[in-house]
């Protein structure tokens, strides 16, 4: 099972992927993460994309993409995989295309979350990340016991540098232009479904699985 979780910065992909590759046994192949793990243990490729990330830019394609072929190719993405923050511009789409015709792979669905501009500020804003565990956390929505201390491990809570609300801004901006035509994209290629984000988060997983369901049948 091959899926892709398009969605606009702090809609809920992580969330969501979270369960997903839990519920189908698939890799969760995050983009994100993948820099922001980089950018801590500070390799070259950390640093490059660390000047890109603070100011809610994207990361050059030629970076990405070399990045997300190699992890596709990975024993644990043979039998499934979900992509999570990938592919963002449509030059990323056609090479992701590229792959998984070499790969004889095709994708099963492409699930766009969708949520208002307002709704999906207050989320970036009001999410804790712990900095051991890595587990996601939303003052309001999700809170931890301890506003400063993760519920799991105990480990301290930060605010990712790009949640501070003027690159949540910039985020947005380039997410509309760069990132939301991929919508006609992958519906035009008879992939994509739409879900209503703005619910709690097992309703949304519901309805993620239910599309999903209806491609098997
Ligand atoms: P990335 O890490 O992918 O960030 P993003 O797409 O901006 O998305 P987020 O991780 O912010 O949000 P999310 O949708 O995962 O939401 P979450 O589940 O956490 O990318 C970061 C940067 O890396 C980019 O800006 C770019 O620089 C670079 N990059 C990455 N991929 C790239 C690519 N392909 N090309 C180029 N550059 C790339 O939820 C958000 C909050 O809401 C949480 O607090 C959560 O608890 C809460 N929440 C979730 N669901 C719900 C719900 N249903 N109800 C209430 N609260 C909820
Ligand atoms: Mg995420
Ligand atoms: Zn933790």
């Amino acid at each position: 099972m091959n899926l892709i979780l398009l969605g606009a910065p702090g809609s809920g992909k992580g969330t969501q992927a979270l369960r997903l590759s839990k519920e189908f046994n698939i890799p969760h192949i995050s983009t994100g993460d993948i820099f922001r793990e980089a950018v801590l243990t500070g390799t070259d490729l950390g640093k490059k994309a660390k000047v890109f990330m603070d100011k809610g830019k994207l990361v050059p394609d030629e970076i990405v993409v070399g990045i997300v072929k190699e992890r596709l190719e990975k024993l644990d993405a043979k039998d499934g995989f979900l992509l999570d923050g990938f592919p963002r511009t449509i030059l990323q789409a056609f090479a992701l295309k590229d792959e998984l015709a070499k790969l004889d792979k095709k994708l099963k669905a492409v699930i766009d979350i969708e949520v208002g501009e307002q709704e999906l500020i207050g989320r970036m804003t009001g999410r804790r990340v712990c900095v051991d565990c890595k587990k996601v956390y939303h003052l309001i929505f999700e809170p931890p016991e301890n506003q400063d201390y993760c519920d799991a491990c105990s480990g301290r809570l930060i605010q990712r540098e790009d949640d501070k609300i003027d690159t949540v801004r910039n985020r947005l901006v380039i997410y509309t232009e760069q990132t939301k035509p991929l919508i006609d994209y992958y519906k035009k290629e008879g992939v994509l479904h739409s879900i209503n984000g703005e619910q709690d988060v097992e309703n949304v997983f519901k309805d993620i699985i239910t599309a999903i369901k209806g491609e098997y049948e």
